[in-house]
């Protein structure tokens, strides 16, 4: 079970550096989010605010490195640099999928990051799992690396792709329930790239699950990395044709803001991953109403490629295009930018309203 888990994750650290693992018929739809540029801003670049809330603490950008990885010796130090940078820069962070922990103990120094302390750090478990070994395993996972919460990921697509992969998938919203009965905001649901409509929002938010990471189509294609991964014909085949099987991360943003809008009660927050290749990306994420915006992709092909040095500078780079993006709309704060009417070209307006009508 290790060798082969072991194997797995090593394989995807691999393939995830080919190009075709973003498929060329897949698009976030963020280039139909055009910011709307003002000639006088009247603000100073380093009075621009960035800070924003997630699960009950304050980061200083609006920003996660979303889970990818562990139960390697590779794993593990890219948990732990990332992580670092995540502290560094006072954004979240999470591991990948802690599974194989479940069996295989002896791979907690993989996953665990200390002495890094990111503001706030998110354990990983998929919902079939947690299906399966229930809440207090989920528990266990958090308690194990010393994490504020747990992001429990939705993946049926890469796992109908994947062999051996799970082929139940009933069950997940009554586990998740009991789970965000328990922890509330330190609770994340999370897709790996095929989106979460506005249904699934609506049955999340009923069992109060108040963190909601919609990872939408665009960016890391799953039944893509499995197709390459395929051992046999059929695999290959599915994995082909679901390629860019999916909601555009932006559609999914819109979509769920308007199913969020009307909403007394706790608020629900809406994170952004998907696709998401720049800080400007991250303005148009904002721009369209996610709290945050999360990065897998572009941080372990920098990371692998520079190692610390180059996944450092990436973050860098997106953190100042996303202050100059604030600035240039006249944004202060990131309230302001969520606040500000972006332009929307056209398929994202269908898609949105397709999704989820407006009232
Ligand atoms: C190498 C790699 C491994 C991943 N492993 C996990 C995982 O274990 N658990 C999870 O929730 N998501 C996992 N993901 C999915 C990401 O969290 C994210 O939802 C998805 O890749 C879309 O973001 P991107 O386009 O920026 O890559 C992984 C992504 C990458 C690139």
């Amino acid at each position: 079970m290790h060798d082969d888990v072991s194997r797995r994750k090593s394989q995807h650290l691999d393939l995830v550096q080919r190009e075709e693992v973003e498929p060329a018929g897949t698009d976030p739809l963020f280039r139909c989010v055009r910011l709307v540029h003002r000639a006088l801003p009247e603000l100073r670049l380093a009075d621009v605010d960035l800070s924003a809330e997630v699960s009950g603490a304050r980061l200083r950008a609006p920003l996660m490195v979303v889970g990818m990885t562990g139960g390697t010796d590779r794993a593990g130090q890219i948990n732990r640099d990332l992580a670092r940078i995540a502290e560094e820069e006072g954004i979240a962070f999470g591991v990948g999928s802690m599974r194989v922990l479940l069996d295989q103990p002896e791979l907690l120094p993989t996953f665990d990051v200390r002495p890094a302390r990111p503001p706030r750090l998110f354990a990983n478990l998929g919902a079939q799992q947690l299906v399966q070994r229930g809440r207090d395993a989920a528990l266990r996972l958090i308690e194990l690396i010393g994490a504020d919460g747990i992001a429990i990921h939705l993946n049926p697509a890469q796992e109908l792709v994947q062999d051996g992969g799970d082929r139940d998938f009933t069950g997940c919203l009554d586990a998740i329930a009991r789970l965000a009965e328990e922890l509330g905001e330190r609770l994340i649901v999370k897709e790996t790239g095929c989106g979460i409509g506005p249904d699934v929002v609506r049955e999340l938010i009923a069992r109060k699950v108040r963190v909601i990471d919609v990872s939408g189509a665009g960016g890391t294609s799953w039944t893509r990395v499995e197709q390459l991964r395929a051992q046999t014909a059929e695999a290959g085949a599915l994995g082909e044709l679901l390629s860019d099987w999916g909601l555009p991360t932006a559609a999914c943003i819109g979509a769920a803001v308007r199913v969020l809008a009307p909403k007394k009660g706790p608020r629900v927050r809406v994170i952004a991953s998907g696709g998401v290749r720049s800080g400007l990306d991250v303005a148009r994420a904002l721009a369209l109403g996610a709290d945050l915006a999360g990065f897998a992709l572009p941080m372990v092909r920098a990371h692998q490629g520079g190692g610390i040095d180059a996944a450092r500078a990436a973050l860098h780079g997106a953190i100042a295009a996303l202050r100059a993006a604030c600035l240039l709309v006249g944004a202060r704060d990131v309230q302001a930018l969520r606040a500000s009417r972006p332009v929307l070209l056209e398929p994202l307006p269908s898609w949105i309203a397709q999704l989820e009508p407006p009232p």
